[in-house]
């Protein structure tokens, strides 16, 4: 119960209103956060509470630049708009993203805007704010980024910029709140132990399929797993992340309420079960393994055998929903 009020006061100070002192407003905003278990700020961090939706009518900028950055955040909200073009499951961004890609440890989307370009070990290069925003498009969503400088990218980008307004480009300080933290790992994980906390805490929303829940083409509850849901190049399929997402996640509106051990658990057993293709993919897992495995796959379930069956994990070609594997914006850079 008194996390559930922590959350909608944490809801309220995020989208708040009140003519609140900066201070003030940053005080209760952390309070809220320390109050659902998250760790304060350190000193050095720097403590940002992004503006809501509801504060765009009164920003001074121009009255198109308004339109535009609406038009960002409904995308960010209902990206199912762009099924079939340019999204090809049944996600949202703001299906990893809470609180409309502003909530702390929801790896809230803004920094982004203040810490780009910049070289992303993932593939090897800078990367700009649009080539980010194409990364999720590409392995999150499935799917295959709308075309740089376009109409939907640009709103994208100006959503991330005004979430963004007031911070500072290249921050030297750390960020509170980024990304998904995870606790620290147990000694053991166990798949049995998973699959029952999964079953008992999300089957309720995600389906004991893992196949969440669509009514009408709309998305209620994303897919934790299968067809609809991210592919096997996307962030999430790393266990640590996913465990960092479930504890400060989930069950929705009740974070930090699983063990740490319960968190690793249920993510090692979702990281254990098939989802489309990684789009990287050479046509044999342990070819793609070998390649990725370094930067990325050495910290997913991808070609490892399952633990409960043996099954060969992602040593299939299905691509889901799309009928093309890699989106052709997934390219190297050379600068030569
Ligand atoms: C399946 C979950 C998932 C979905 C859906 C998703 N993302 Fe992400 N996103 C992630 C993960 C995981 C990260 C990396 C977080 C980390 O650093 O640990 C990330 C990171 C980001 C970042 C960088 C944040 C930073 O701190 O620099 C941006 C920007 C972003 N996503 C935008 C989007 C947009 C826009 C969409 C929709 C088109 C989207 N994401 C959909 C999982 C998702
Ligand atoms: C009350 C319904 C509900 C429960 C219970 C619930 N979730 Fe979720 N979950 C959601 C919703 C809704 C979203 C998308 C976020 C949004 O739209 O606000 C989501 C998003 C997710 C995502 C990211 C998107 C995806 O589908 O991969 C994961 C992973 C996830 N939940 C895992 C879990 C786990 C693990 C549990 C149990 C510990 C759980 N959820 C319990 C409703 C629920």
């Amino acid at each position: 119960m008194m996390r559930k009020l922590s959350y909608l006061a944490l809801t309220a100070a995020i989208g708040c209103s009140a003519m609140a002192h900066a201070d003030e407003r940053t005080e209760q905003f952390i309070q809220s956060l320390t109050e659902l278990g998250f760790p304060a700020p350190k000193a050095n961090e720097l403590v940002h509470i992004p503006p809501g939706i509801d504060k765009l009518e009164e920003a001074e900028i121009h009255p198109e630049l308004k339109r535009v950055i609406r038009r960002g955040h409904d995308l960010f909200i209902n990206t199912q708009q762009l099924r079939g073009k340019n999204v090809f499951n049944g996600m949202q961004c703001s299906s990893c993203h809470l609180g409309d890609g502003r909530m702390p440890f929801s790896a809230p989307t803004w920094p982004a805007a203040v810490t780009l370009p910049d070289f992303r070990g993932k593939n090897g290069h800078v990367n700009s704010l649009e080539e980010r925003i194409a990364g999720c498009f590409s392995f999150s969503m499935n799917g295959k980024p709308p075309e740089y400088g376009s109409d939907d990218m640009l709103a994208l980008t100006a959503y991330h910029r005004w979430m963004a307004s007031g911070v500072p480009m290249y921050p030297k300080q750390p960020i509170y709140g980024r990304g998904y933290p995870a606790p620290e790992r147990p000694k053991e994980l166990s798949y049995a132990r998973g699959k029952d906390a999964f079953e008992q805490n999300c089957a309720i929303c995600h389906g004991a399929d893992g196949s969440g829940l669509q009514r009408d083409g709309k998305t209620i509850f994303p897919a934790t797993w299968g067809d609809l849901s991210n592919n096997w190049g996307a962030g999430i399929v790393r266990v640590f992340t996913a465990a960092g997402f479930i504890k400060n996640n989930m069950p929705l509106g009740q974070p930090n309420s699983l063990s740490d051990q319960e968190a690793w658990d249920i993510a090692y057993y979702i990281s254990s079960q098939e989802r489309p293709q990684d789009p990287r993919y050479t046509g044999d897992v342990a070819d793609t393994l070998e390649r990725y495995g370094p930067t990325f796959h050495r910290h997913s379930m991808y070609g490892q055998k399952r633990e409960s069956d043996g099954h060969l994990l992602g040593d299939h070609a299905n691509t889901g929903e799309k009928g093309f594997l890699k989106p052709d914006t997934l390219r190297p850079r050379t600068f030569e």
